[in-house]
């Protein structure tokens, strides 16, 4: 008989064992992992502060051109660089540069950029050096290099970070002064600048500033390097002498080619088109004028007193509310009325070209061609800033295709903005967008779509700005405005028409020397059919060929 199971009788604690999840490995696991209690306002709170805009960029380096020890190197250079020819420029004096990088160690470097310029005043030189988001440019509306018053203070704080050492700034403003020394190093949770050694020390010139930053870096030669950054400076500068010590112990020398300082344009107020509602609400309230009308007249530019009645009319204000009182409401009627108005477009001589000729100059100094071409737009204006566009374009170069004689060479574009040289971040750039858009096929020269043109040829082009619109902070690329696009293409075309009018002719004169060549070729034997067929004299088969021969060398047009 089979035995009837039973359910074994189990104590409640068992029973209670049984029925939990074993504890294994991958449940204690899982456990660990657990979410972390939700959050309340209350614990949210208790983590919300304010961040400084160091400890932001110490974070986000490669907002600011410091991503790895390559570009580094070469965006510190770049900062001091520009900051010495704008300082130099602005002060009416041909500038002298020395620029050194020396080796410390396989990946430590130190950057010395000395200037000739004007100096800088004691007091400003630890917040100009050791703060971010300090300097003279941001607040204008006028053609430089620098703009946004982090470059040089964000290149220190790089170096700072990377080998913990200060900047070092030496600066003399008159030669009846001493110089001063200072060691500055940025203090990045309060983005104030800390000062180690303030003392008089020598200095070799009159006036000028010498900048030295150690940090982490990589030196190595190539398109994006610092040796192709100076070489592009000196050519898009011609005014300026710069000597170039680089890390591996040689030394360059650009001479000054031009006797003359470039005109710096002149500095303009915000024309009223380009304000956006929250910068008019900002400029009303910082206003030290009394009255809206005086406003409109006086902190914009292109605004007349009966424009500014207009104006105030359309955005039924009284002419003379305070400026400083406005409020968000009344800013935007203000800022639909300026919409609505009809403004003369801003001036355009805030805005220096280099110059067609001069930017041709240029680019001989720099590649050898066998043609060369350059334009010069007229001024534009993109959201109410005036900017102008040139270009020069070199082709038939000698050896652009790397040595590879079978390989059609990708044209090189070298692109400038306020004669500043941009090497990175080219396919985000709008000179690259409106050349790669260019079909030039149309000027004899191929191209894979979407790319840039093949062949052995250069193309420079300058964007000359009282404020040029960068895609980010390390003022890499050039945004996609699209008056910005359209001035680009206009120019490019203009080079690429010249290009293409040059290579149908050198088409032709080739194929016309191939005919001819041809023809020499054969009026032996045309005179020896025409002996056979007209039984004609050794003597007049000379004469009819020598005047077949003659007829060829008359119609040469080449
Ligand atoms: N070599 C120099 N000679 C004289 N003044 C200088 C020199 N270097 C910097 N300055 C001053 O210091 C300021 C700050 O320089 P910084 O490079 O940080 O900003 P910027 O040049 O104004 O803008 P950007 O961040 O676009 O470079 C400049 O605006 C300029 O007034
Ligand atoms: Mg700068």
């Amino acid at each position: 008989m089979a035995k009837k199971l039973k359910p074994k009788k189990r104590s409640s604690k068992t029973a209670a064992r049984l029925t939990r999840p074993k504890r294994t490995k991958k449940t204690v696991r899982r456990r660990e992992r657990a979410p972390e209690p939700a959050a309340t306002a209350e614990s949210m709170a208790a983590q919300q502060r304010s961040i400084s805009i160091s400890e932001f960029f110490a974070k986000n380096r490669h907002l600011l051109g410091f991503d790895n020890p390559r570009k580094a190197l070469l965006t510190a250079v770049k900062e001091a660089v520009d900051n010495s020819l704008d300082a130099c420029e602005e002060a009416r004096i041909l500038p002298d540069l020395l620029v050194e990088i020396t080796a410390l160690q396989q990946d430590k470097f130190t950057v010395t950029v000395t200037d000739n310029g004007p100096g800088i005043v004691r007091k400003q030189i630890p917040n100009i050096f050791a703060r971010l988001l300090y300097g003279s440019k941001f607040h204008r509306l006028k053609m430089s290099r620098g703009q946004q018053g982090i470059g040089i203070s964000a290149a220190g704080m790089y170096g700072l970070l990377t080998t913990g050492q200060p900047v070092e700034i030496v600066s003399r403003t008159s030669s009846s002064k001493k110089a001063q020394l200072y060691h500055v190093q940025i203090d990045t949770a309060k983005n104030k600048p800390r000062i180690s050694v303030d003392q008089e020390c020598d200095f070799e010139l009159p006036t000028g500033t010498r900048v030295t930053i150690t940090l982490k870096g990589k030196h190595q030669k190539g398109r994006q390097s610092v040796d192709e950054y100076i070489a592009q400076t000196a050519m898009a500068n011609p005014h300026a002498g710069i000597v170039y010590k680089s890390s591996n112990g040689a030394t360059v020398e650009y001479q000054r080619q031009a006797k003359e300082l470039p005109p710096t344009g002149r500095q303009i107020r915000p024309h009223p088109y380009g304000v956006e509602l929250g910068l008019l609400l900002r400029m009303a309230h910082d206003s030290r004028l009394k009255q809206l009308s005086a406003f409109l007249r006086k902190d914009f530019s292109r605004v007349s007193a009966r424009l500014a009645r207009t104006i105030c009319q359309k955005a039924k204000l009284s002419i003379r509310l305070k400026p400083s009182k406005l409020t968000v409401h009344q800013a935007e009627a203000l800022h639909a009325a300026i919409n609505k108005t009809k403004i003369m477009a801003p001036a355009t001589d805030c805005i220096a070209a280099i110059g067609a000729e001069r930017l041709e100059e240029g680019l001989k100094a720099v590649v050898k061609a066998d043609f060369y071409t350059a334009t010069s737009r007229s001024p534009s204006v993109y959201s109410g800033n005036p900017f102008l566009i040139e270009a020069a374009l070199a082709y038939g170069i000698k050896d652009g295709n790397g040595g590879d004689p079978e390989r059609e060479p990708v044209m090189r574009l070298i692109r400038i903005a306020n004669r500043a040289p941009l090497l990175y971040q080219q396919s985000a750039c709008a000179i690259y967008r409106s050349v790669v858009d260019v079909n030039w096929r149309n000027y004899s020269v191929t191209q894979n779509r979407g790319s840039l043109p093949n062949g052995p040829m250069a193309l420079m082009v300058n964007m000359a700005s009282v404020w040029v619109p960068f895609t980010s902070e390390s003022k890499e690329a050039i945004a996609h405005y699209p008056e910005i696009i359209r001035e680009i293409q206009l120019a490019v075309q203009d080079c690429g028409r010249k290009l293409g009018a040059y290579l149908r002719r050198k088409k032709r004169v080739q194929q016309e020397m191939e005919k001819r060549r041809y023809i020499e070729t054969y009026l032996p034997y045309i005179g020896e059919a025409l002996q056979d067929i007209l039984s004609l004299k050794q003597h007049d088969v000379i004469l009819v060929t020598s005047r077949l021969q003659e007829l060829l060398e008359k119609t040469r047009r080449i």
